[in-house]
């Protein structure tokens, strides 16, 4: 697998993600709630959060954990917390604390077992070495603490990324690293799982596929394009960009005629699917 520079990929995509992050936590909370049920938090527990980005799932954890508990935030790249603290003081309850700490999680600054739950949204795929990780995670969890990471599934059930990554190859070259590439590093079943299992860990597997509903004539994909892809649109011309939306918007157009022929929906509406693994990993067998 080709390799970015994470910390510049993520140092380039803050402003977007902190610019999306209000308008998006309604599609984040249906992987987020999946998330936090898996993770069984309840008022009174120590959860450290690992890639917190701009906060899914880490304020909405806060406010499971309440303040009788404690809830961490951690990123490797600072300027992704600047969004979380911004959106941490508007969430929170008065005197909530969310304290928020730059750190990699292949190196985290925290002692042995002190930790009941650790929560991992759509980061560990950016992290080279999977069993390190493992190993800092089993050091730091309680012996009957236990972690929930998502990653994202089956690339042909995650619609909406498909249709980007279409539209942007219709009108750029191919990019010598294609971006979807590491995103879907854990898409097969077990593909996680074995890596932490080699760290000693115990895990189990849960699927979440989901569908949305949304206009055809809405440019419903500019979040995603503009956060995901965000190193890559930084670099576009005007021109570039505006071609890319187009394209985007005809492969959509086109989606929904063909699901309306089937009978599936109206021509304006457009259904797209997504699918998330929840990898739990616990440092003893489950009872
Ligand atoms: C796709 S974002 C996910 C953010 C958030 N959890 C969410 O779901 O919206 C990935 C995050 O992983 C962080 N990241 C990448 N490598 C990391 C590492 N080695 N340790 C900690 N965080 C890392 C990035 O800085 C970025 O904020």
């Amino acid at each position: 697998m080709t390799v970015m520079d994470e910390p510049q990929r993520w140092q380039d995509s803050a402003e977007a993600w902190d610019r999306w992050a209000d308008r998006m936590a309604g599609p984040a909370d249906r992987i987020n709630r999946p998330l936090l049920d898996a993770l069984g938090l309840h008022p009174g527990q120590v959860l450290l959060d690992l890639a917190s980005g701009v906060g899914e799932p880490v304020l909405q954890a806060a406010d499971r954990i309440g303040p009788s508990g404690l809830c961490i935030a951690t990123d490797l790249v600072p300027a992704m917390l600047t969004g979380l603290q911004r959106r941490a003081m508007l969430s929170l309850p008065a005197g909530g604390l969310l304290p928020c700490v730059a750190a990699d999680m292949l190196a985290l600054p925290f002692a042995d077992s002190v930790f009941d739950r650790i929560s991992c949204r759509f980061g560990i795929m950016f992290v080279p070495d999977i069993a390190a990780v493992g190993f800092e995670i089993a050091r730091i969890l309680r012996p009957d603490g236990f972690a929930v990471f998502a990653v994202w599934g089956d690339p042909a059930a995650n619609d909406l990324f498909r249709l980007i990554r279409t539209g942007i190859d219709s009108v750029l070259p191919r990019a010598p690293i294609d971006p979807l590439q590491v995103l879907f590093r854990f898409a097969e079943p077990g593909a996680l799982s074995r890596q932490f299992q080699a760290a000693g860990m115990f895990c189990t597997e849960q699927v979440l596929t989901q569908s949305a509903t949304t206009r055809v004539d809405r440019p419903f994909w500019r979040a995603t394009l503009e956060m995901a892809f965000a190193p890559q649109v930084k670099r576009l011309h005007e021109g570039e960009r505006v071609a890319i939306d187009q394209a985007i918007q005809r492969l959509a157009a086109a989606k929904a005629a063909s699901q309306s022929a089937s009978g599936f929906d109206e021509p304006q509406l457009l259904t797209l699917t997504s699918q998330v693994r929840l990898i739990t990993a616990r440092r003893s067998p489950p009872v």
